[in-house]
């Protein structure tokens, strides 16, 4: 019975998050640790939990979009309005194979998105031109991934030192240059100087609040049931729990200090609960383990 039960979870993960378990991208040559440090990584350990990546999705989304040429960019450009959950499940995966990839899979994955990147531009509501490939937007989008995963880790997984939140900066960082940017933060104190040279660049406006509505299930095009709403919209402000107050107070997705203690944060600690029993280990992590302990990566 509780097999049957965990059986349907993992399908349901998988209908919404992918399978992640490709031969040629996380098998290959062995020995090869791929592009984020390989086992015994502080990348490994935490993006191989797939609760922490997923509660931290919607927060890493929300900080990226608080810049007005990201928000453009997805808001002019994006399939995300027409299909959501393929956009979330691609850029899971993009994670997972920047992480658990081989290098050549995980360098290749990085350059087929430089190319839907270079095509990416335009013009702001606020006449500000943008363009993705711009190292400064390519820089804030990578910076929000480590950094909402990181918090993400500590408050549902284990609290990380000083050094080992370094360390994993450090491993994602050439990540964020491939990508294109020039220069990404690598450790925790160069993280928060940036985050606060770019706070008087990040804005709440229409387009945002038109993306809010629509992951919230509020909107015209994809509107949502009462209860799914209620669902959606606790889940938004736990992940924007977070981030820091002022990035909660900018997106609206504060909410009174007991509510968080005491219903979002015990909510989100019960489903990551869940994930893990169901699905103790993402096939693509083993695969990569496999791979890079030099025996050779068996299909899922
Ligand atoms: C390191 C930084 C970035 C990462 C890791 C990243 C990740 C991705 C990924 C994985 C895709 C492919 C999605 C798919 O195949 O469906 C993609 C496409 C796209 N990205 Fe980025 N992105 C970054 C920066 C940016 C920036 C700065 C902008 C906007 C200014 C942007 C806007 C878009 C748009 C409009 C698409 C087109 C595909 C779609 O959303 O449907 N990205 N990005």
């Amino acid at each position: 019975m509780l097999e049957l039960l965990r059986k349907r979870m993992v399908a349901d993960l998988e209908a919404a998050g992918g399978r992640h378990d490709e031969l040629d991208i996380y098998g290959g040559p062995a020995g090869d640790p791929g592009l984020a440090g390989g086992p015994g990584s502080l990348s490994w350990e935490i993006h191989g939990d797939l609760a922490t990546l997923g509660i931290a999705g919607t927060a890493t989304v929300l900080m990226e979009l608080l810049h007005p040429s990201v928000m453009a960019g997805v808001h002019d450009h994006s399939s995300f309005w027409v299909d959501p959950e393929r956009r979330a499940r691609n850029t899971l995966g993009y994670v997972l194979r920047t992480t658990f990839g081989n290098t050549q899979a995980a360098t290749r994955v990085i350059e087929h998105v430089k190319r839907i990147h270079s095509r990416v531009g335009g013009v702001r509501p606020d006449g500000v031109a943008y363009r993705a490939l711009d190292p400064e937007l390519i820089a804030w989008v990578h910076t929000s991934i480590p950094w909402g995963v990181m918090r993400a880790y500590e408050r549902y997984a284990r609290p990380l030192s000083s050094v080992e939140k370094d360390q994993y900066l450090r491993e994602q960082a050439p990540i964020g240059r491939l990508g294109g940017a020039d220069w990404v933060p690598e450790t925790v104190s160069e993280l928060d100087d940036y985050v606060e040279r770019m706070r008087p660049k990040l804005a709440m406006n229409a387009q945002l609040l038109r993306f809010l509505d629509f992951i919230a299930g509020r909107s015209v095009e994809l509107p949502a049931g009462r209860l799914e709403r209620a669902y959606r919209w606790s889940a938004i402000c736990a992940a924007m729990d977070l981030m820091p107050d002022w990035a909660r107070k900018l997106t609206g997705t504060d909410q009174p200090a007991a509510l968080r203690r005491f219903a979002l944060g015990p909510a989100e600690r019960w489903k990551a609960r869940i994930v893990r029993w169901a699905q103790p280990e993402l096939p693509c992590v083993r695969m990569a383990r496999e791979r890079a302990t030099g025996s050779a990566a068996r299909a899922a």
